[in-house]
């Protein structure tokens, strides 16, 4: 066998899926702990071709055994290393906001240029970055796009035609865009001014009037809430009609989810490209149909 599909076992049912969706079989990293707190990732059987699914939510410690894996399969024998992280960490931190911050962004992307062949992702936040491959200058790279997961979710039963899908600031746009266009809908984005992690205003743009229409309320990154909490608020108070959230990436935990529900939201969804009581939005369809025949068993 030339191609191998591995993963770490707390990602196991998202990459279960995806190993179904490629007819694969799928094996664990083995991750020891040693008492002082360290790790060693002892790697599965190792192909030419290895894809390697991980998810890089709560990524200070993935991301150091990720790397000590990575040398584990080179010496195994892998010659093209295929990361799948729907979740790409640390891409917000793309300019020194206060004197003395790291571009964090920059320094988590030359890590992983430099250990992979090819990455495969989900709506990374690119805000002041043109593409990946500005980031990823040597290691090839597919973006996916939430937007697509959605409207497969979705095409059972779609959501009404009067829809207005919302964007919570002017930084959604492009997943607005998206999604609006994928589901043929119409959509606006709101006005965000962030005074402090959890702490943000939102303002409706002149001339929107929502008035008992259902809204889908979108943005890539659901972190403390606070963004879609405020925008909710917000949307009921215009009365809005039933708000139903979408995000890529939920990395808040099911606390943040009740706080967004107790806020008036009628339900909240969200990609698996995160572990979690939302990520009923599967991506493995999407990232299967993303590798290219070359780098999956044929
Ligand atoms: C910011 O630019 C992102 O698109 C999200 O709006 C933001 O990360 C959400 O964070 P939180 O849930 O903490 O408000």
């Amino acid at each position: 066998m030339n191609i191998s599909l591995h993963a770490f076992r707390d990602d196991a049912p998202e990459a279960q899926r995806l190993a179904t969706a490629l007819g694969m079989p799928l094996t664990f990293v083995d991750v020891h702990t040693f008492p002082d707190g360290e790790t060693a990732p002892c790697v599965p059987v190792t192909t030419p071709t290895t894809l390697v699914y991980r998810s890089l939510h709560q990524p200070n410690a993935k991301f150091l055994e990720l790397l000590l894996a990575v040398d584990a399969w080179r010496r195994n024998g892998a010659k093209r290393l295929v990361l799948i992280a729907p979740y790409l960490p640390y891409m917000r931190q793309d300019a020194v906001f206060r004197a003395g911050e790291p571009i964090s962004q920059k320094v988590v992307a030359h890590l992983l240029d430099a250990a992979f062949d090819r990455i495969i992702t989900v709506d990374p936040h690119l805000h002041r970055t043109s593409s990946l491959a500005e980031l990823f200058p040597t290691c090839e790279t597919t973006c996916l796009f939430g937007a697509d997961a959605l409207a497969r979710h979705y095409r059972q039963r779609p959501p009404p035609a009067s829809t207005l899908v919302i964007g919570p600031d002017v930084e959604s746009g492009p997943w607005v865009n998206r999604i609006a266009g994928t589901l043929g809908l119409e959509y606006a984005t709101l006005r965000k001014h962030r005074h402090g992690d959890s702490d943000v205003v939102i303002d409706l743009p002149d001339k929107l009037s929502l008035a008992d229409r259902p809204v889908l309320l979108v943005d890539d990154i659901c972190s403390t809430g606070g963004t879609l909490h405020a925008a909710i608020s917000l949307l009921k108070r215009a009365d809005a009609g039933p708000i139903t959230v979408f995000v890529t990436h939920a990395l808040g935990s099911a606390n943040v989810t009740d706080a967004l529900l107790r806020a008036g939201a009628a339900s909240v969804l969200s990609t698996d490209s995160c572990p979690g009581v939302t990520g009923t939005v599967h991506l493995a369809a999407l990232i299967a149909e993303a590798l290219p025949p070359s780098d999956v068993l044929a």
